[in-house]
């Protein structure tokens, strides 16, 4: 048994950010972000704007029917940056939208992996059930200090989800965690501290996602018994062109397989992966049949990895 991806959508934030904007008050440059991130522009949430609200709006933008609606037994939402710790947003989606109240709606945290993580959270629950909503959602904004020029230009908003639902074919996964605590850091509640901003040693991130992605991309390819040739989109967490560019060079692959929208998104964390997806979708460029590969790493360390047939 595994699970199918019935539809896609995603909302961002009407804010768009150019990198000429930094250069008006950072020591960067727009030449420096695209050349060492891939990054021309990104989505920031406006004040008011909210993770809740932007993922509500993301479910809206899927457009559920009611048949859909009453089959949906559960939603996963994967964020770090809540606007509230409880309740959880998942919750907070279950009336607007419309759905049935035998429902299980979790938050959970699992950095830039937590989309697939989600994914893998579904297949299992949905093996007596019938469908779910997994969801990435990040307002990173809120959380960056905007004068730290080795986080705020590579961070961005955004919110993504699919309608999944369970089918006969099976999904191979591989996942990880190696306890990492401080390179990629958001401090949380504290007694008489602030809420600090998020804080990430760039270099032993690349290092870690460069060196990880290439041995689960094997892992996850030995488990379905196909070869890297056979799978016809690769989607990497967007975090960096290069790290994507240097995982196609280290499998063989044409960087052409690999998916990148990074250059208009920015990294938005567990969002990235299914705004890629609803891209993919919404350019025609997935078709049903062919083998996808998802890839999510980042805080923890922690990485999730998913292969299956659209
Ligand atoms: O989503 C979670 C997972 N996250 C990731 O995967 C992030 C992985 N890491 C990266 O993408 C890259 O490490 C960064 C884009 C964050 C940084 O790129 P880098 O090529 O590793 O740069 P670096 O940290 O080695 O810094 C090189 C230089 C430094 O200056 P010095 O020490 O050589 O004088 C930095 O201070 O670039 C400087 N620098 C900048 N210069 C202009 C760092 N940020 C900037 C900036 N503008 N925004």
């Amino acid at each position: 048994m595994g699970i199918r991806i019935r539809k896609t959508a995603k909302y961002l934030p009407k804010r768009i950010v150019p990198n000429s904007e930094f250069e008006t008050f950072l020591d960067t440059s727009d030449q420096w972000i695209s050349e060492r991130t891939g990054i021309k522009k990104r989505h920031f949430s406006s004040k008011e704007e909210d993770t809740s609200q932007i993922a509500l709006m993301a479910c809206e933008a899927l457009g559920l029917t009611e048949e859909e609606k009453e089959k949906i037994d559960a939603i996963f939402v994967a964020t770090f940056t809540p606007d509230i710790v409880a309740p959880s947003i998942a919750a907070s989606l279950q009336a607007p939208l419309g759905l049935q109240e035998e429902l299980f709606a979790i938050d959970f945290n699992m950095g830039c992996s937590g989309y697939v993580a989600g994914l893998h959270l579904a297949e299992a629950f949905l093996k007596n059930k019938r469908m779910a909503l997994v969801l990435g959602a990040e307002v990173i904004s809120k959380v960056l200090d905007m004068h730290d020029r080795t986080t705020a230009v590579i961070f961005a908003d955004g919110a993504g989800v699919t309608l999944v639902e369970k089918n006969e074919d099976a999904i191979y996964f591989d996942e990880g965690t190696r306890s990492n605590l401080k390179d990629i850091y958001v401090p949380g509640i504290q007694v008489d501290v602030p809420l600090g901003a998020l804080s990430m040693q760039g270099k032993n991130v690349f290092r870690f996602a460069s060196r990880t992605l290439p041995d689960s991309m094997e892992r996850t390819l030995a488990k379905a018994g196909i070869r890297g040739e056979d799978v016809s989109h690769i989607v990497c967490h967007q975090a960096n062109s290069r790290i994507i560019e240097h995982v196609a060079k280290k499998a063989g692959l044409p960087i052409s397989r690999f998916f990148m929208n990074i250059d208009r998104m920015g990294n938005t964390s567990s969002a990235s992966l299914p705004i890629a997806l609803d891209d993919m979708v919404k350019n025609n460029q997935i078709k049903p049949g062919q083998w996808v590969m998802l890839m999510g790493f980042g805080a923890g360390f922690s990485w999730v990895t998913a292969l299956f047939k659209w």
